[in-house]
């Protein structure tokens, strides 16, 4: 909860500064040397003008600071996808708040999110990442994530301005789409957040209609900054400039990361040959100096900087808003015979190894490193219920690092150690900046040492991952004392995802051993530092079937058997797209199986975006947890023992099988991808066809039931009334959507009640007057003629109607 805040600690700074005078101060090169990264997270400072290094870093989910490291570890908040399921802006802009107190303590002024690409089609790789297929809901999520944020003095930068709603080929992919397709489904969030005061946007690296975004001054000059009036930085996607006059002249405002790139002295010479307008330079640099204003990165003084002292609020708990969150957005999708909340239960058999190592993040750069995370294990360990734990099946491709802590050691070229850090497991990664102690000049070899004790005797296996020279050493032996080479085409996912070696030891039960990991020539990418490798390790098993009989004899003989089922990192991420949506690994086979053993079997759905659900029928209750952040643990036992109530409804349509959903392909053929299927996407997609999905957009249970009671609707605005006609407290999202003959039904508003069980709630709606408008080629036209306002519990399940002409 935030305290006694004034309006300027709120708004930023709001007092007048003179930009054009601090522009006039500065030559040529020194505008131009602002307008590229000093590094890979910051612009260069300019003392003599009171601007401070203006630092950017990564979220959505928490903001990772200037290392991508867990020796500078970070709050983790649950996916997008997750905030999204909780339709509540309130609770959105809490987490923005959250973000920013992160953002101070960490230096950070720029938050490189949120994320409001659509949920086209659920194979796009970053879709955990988006909130959701309906742009409206995005919007609204997406401007109070952005309120949020900024009212604690940090920027925010929406990205990624548009169309990037998948990752096949991202750098080279046109996407070729219509004006009015682009105006009322894809801008329409960037629209809103523009409108809600966004001090930055981050442009895409894909083409839109022929044009990559960083040039596209169509959109970016002529709607985003001239037509909505944006006022704040354009900032590109990183390393997407990739010229220098169309890039400059195309209106985005700082090409980054630095220092090199296609800037610097080519911009410099294009203006003094007249190719640039000086006025363009100027306009970007006044653009840095709002934003460096508005978060306090600018002034004489020096005391404003991003240090939290100019700007503190009192102290949000990040713990307990993490897990209220992640509570709010689990989805209660099926709860046959009311099996949750348990109650009752003496003996829990926990499935799955997602129960004991949560997927709590999708990959890529939204992934950061939160100093605690608590498992699905640990959390219904805190509770009175006995459990008992089975792998049953791990579907992960990849060894995981061992949870112990770890010292990194870098190394000069005599093997003495330059500096020494502390790191919480087997896992290495520094990107853009190595810590501040380490000599680059002279590091030549960093390593990981740990100590390790089995838990089991038997065949462990151990490996290294990372690209170039790496020694690996378990107790006496050398396993692995070679070069790994980089295989693929797409630097940046092979080194998020990079080859394994895998090496077998036998070890024995309580005896410990020393592990290391030494990378040996340490590289640099456009000199930035790239220290980036793991020490993987699995434990001896007796084989996939007898992973499976084992969980299935540890159901049998329990009260309620809780299935932790997930995708993996190698599914969804960042840099790639998913090939399918089928639960990796023998999940699938595994729930069956459980199943048939005991009929209370409870799946928990562990994705950030949908996954096929063969098994569907044969389970009881089905809870979607989305990539639930670092209170993983305590918000399912939470849920599950109805502690709190899944607050969550579908963002997004759940299909039965990808086949069925309106827009599935997502690869480019010849360069491009046509968005021919129009606003019909999502929901609205579905609508126009025959086959129904598993569950429509807005559906979630909840642990109470709810009626409808009465509408009354105007143009403007729907007044609902509902009752909570269950045994126990809870939330309900009401929906409005309107329909319209030939249009089919889309959402215009929405809000979240909360009742006792037998109280009723009245809650007024106001519909936007874009709800009720098309785009005409040269602006919105109102549509007139009759509408039906509906109110109800998703798309699919509409309670309340009245007709209204406009
Ligand atoms: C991603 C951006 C991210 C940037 C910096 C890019 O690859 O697309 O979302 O902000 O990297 O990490």
């Amino acid at each position: 909860m935030i305290t006694n805040l004034s309006s300027t600690q709120l708004v930023g700074h709001t007092g007048g500064v003179d930009f054009d005078a601090l522009i006039s101060k500065l030559d040529l090169a020194t505008k131009i040397r602002l307008l590229t990264g000093a590094d890979m997270w910051s612009l260069t400072p300019v003392p003599e003008i009171g601007l401070h290094r203006l630092v950017m870093s990564d979220g959505p989910i928490g903001v990772r600071g200037e290392q991508w490291s867990s020796a500078d570890p970070s709050m983790a908040l649950p996916s997008p996808t997750a905030l999204a399921a909780t339709w509540d802006p309130g609770l959105v802009r809490r987490v923005g708040r959250l973000l920013a107190q992160e953002a101070r303590r960490k230096g950070v002024h720029v938050l490189l999110a949120p994320t409001i690409n659509l949920h086209r089609s659920p194979l796009g790789g970053r879709h955990f990442e988006c909130f959701s297929e309906d742009p409206y809901l995005t919007g609204e999520l997406g401007a109070a994530y952005v309120e949020g944020v900024q009212e604690g003095g940090v920027a925010t930068t929406p990205k990624h301005f548009v169309a990037n709603d998948f990752e096949t080929d991202r750098f080279t992919v046109d996407v070729k789409v219509s004006g009015k397709v682009l105006r009322e489904a894809y801008l329409r969030p960037f629209e809103r957040v523009v409108r809600a005061g966004a001090w930055g946007i981050m442009t895409a690296y894909n083409s839109v209609n022929g044009t990559t975004m960083t040039e596209h001054s169509e959109l970016v000059n002529g709607v985003l900054k001239q037509e909505w009036g944006f006022d704040g930085l354009v900032v590109s996607d990183w390393t997407a400039v990739r010229s220098t006059e169309p890039a400059a002249l195309g209106g985005t405002d700082v090409a980054m990361p630095g220092p090199f790139g296609p800037w610097g002295e080519k911009l410099e010479a294009a203006v003094r040959e007249g190719r640039v307008p000086e006025s363009v330079i100027d306009d970007k640099v006044r653009r840095v100096l709002r934003l460096a204003h508005r978060t306090g990165a600018l002034g004489e003084d020096g005391a404003d900087g991003a240090d939290g002292a100019s700007r503190t609020y009192a102290e949000i708990d990040g713990i307990a808003l993490a897990r209220e969150v992640a509570a709010r957005s689990f989805t209660l999708l099926k709860n046959e015979g009311n099996l949750l909340p348990l109650t009752g239960v003496s003996s829990v058999a926990l499935i799955g190894s997602a129960a004991r190592e949560a997927r709590i993040m999708g990959g890529g750069s939204a992934q950061v490193f939160p100093d605690r995370i608590v498992s699905p294990l640990e959390g219904l360990r805190q509770r009175e219920a006995e459990v008992r734990y089975a792998v049953g099946a791990d579907p992960r491709l990849r060894l995981a690092p061992i949870s112990t802590p770890t010292r990194a050691l870098f190394l000069d070229a005599e093997g003495e150690a330059l500096a020494e850090h502390e790191l919480p497991a087997t896992e290495a990664r520094w990107v853009g900046q190595a810590p501040a102690d380490v000599d680059l000049d002279r590091l030549a070899a960093v390593e990981l040492r740990a100590t390790y004790t089995p838990s089991a005797s038997g065949e462990h296996l151990f490996a290294a991952a990372g690209v170039g020279r790496y020694t690996l050493t378990v107790g006496d032996d050398v396993l692995y004392d070679d070069t790994t080479v980089l295989e693929g085409d797409d630097p940046a996912a092979v080194l998020l995802h990079p080859p394994e070696k895998r090496f077998t030891v036998t070890l024995a039960e309580g005896e410990p051993v020393t592990v290391s990991l030494r990378q040996h020539e340490v590289s640099a990418f456009n000199g930035m530092t790239l220290i980036m490798f793991a020490l993987g390790h699995a434990d001896p098993s007796p084989g996939e079937d007898e992973l499976i009989a084992e969980a299935v004899r540890v159901a049998a003989g329990s009260d309620v058997a809780v299935v932790v089922a997930s995708t993996t990192l190698e599914v969804e991420s960042e840099g790639f797209d998913r090939k399918d949506l089928k639960l990796p690994g023998r999940q699938d086979e595994l729930i069956s199986a459980v199943a048939r053993a005991n009929p209370r079997t409870v799946v928990v759905v562990n994705a950030g975006s949908p996954v096929e659900m063969p098994w569907l029928e044969e389970v009881a209750a089905v809870l979607l947890v989305w990539f639930p952040g670092q209170e993983a643990g305590p918000a399912l036992a939470d849920v599950l023992y109805g502690d709190a109530e899944p607050g969550g409804r579908l963002p997004t349509t759940w299909p039965v099988r990808l086949e069925d959903c309106p827009v599935v392909d997502v690869t480019p053929v010849d360069g491009a991808v046509p968005y021919d299927e129009g606003v019909f996407i999502g929901y609205r997609g579905w609508q126009r066809q025959q086959t129904a999905p598993a569950f429509w957009f807005g559906h979630g249970l909840g642990y109470t039931e709810w009626s409808y009671d009465a509408l009354e609707a105007s143009q403007g605005a729907v007044t609902v009334s509902v009752t909570n006609t269950g045994t126990r407290r809870g939330r309900e999202v009401v929906q409005v959507y309107l329909s319209a003959p030939e249009r089919g039904r889309w959402l215009a508003g929405f809000d979240v009640v909360e009742c006792g069980p037998g109280e009723s709630a009245v809650t007024t709606v106001f519909l936007p007057e874009r709800a009720f408008q098309e785009w005409a080629g040269d602006g919105w036209r109102t549509v007139t003629g009759d509408y039906t306002v509906e109110a109800g519990r998703s798309v699919a399940d509409i309670r309340l109607s009245a007709n209204i002409t406009i």
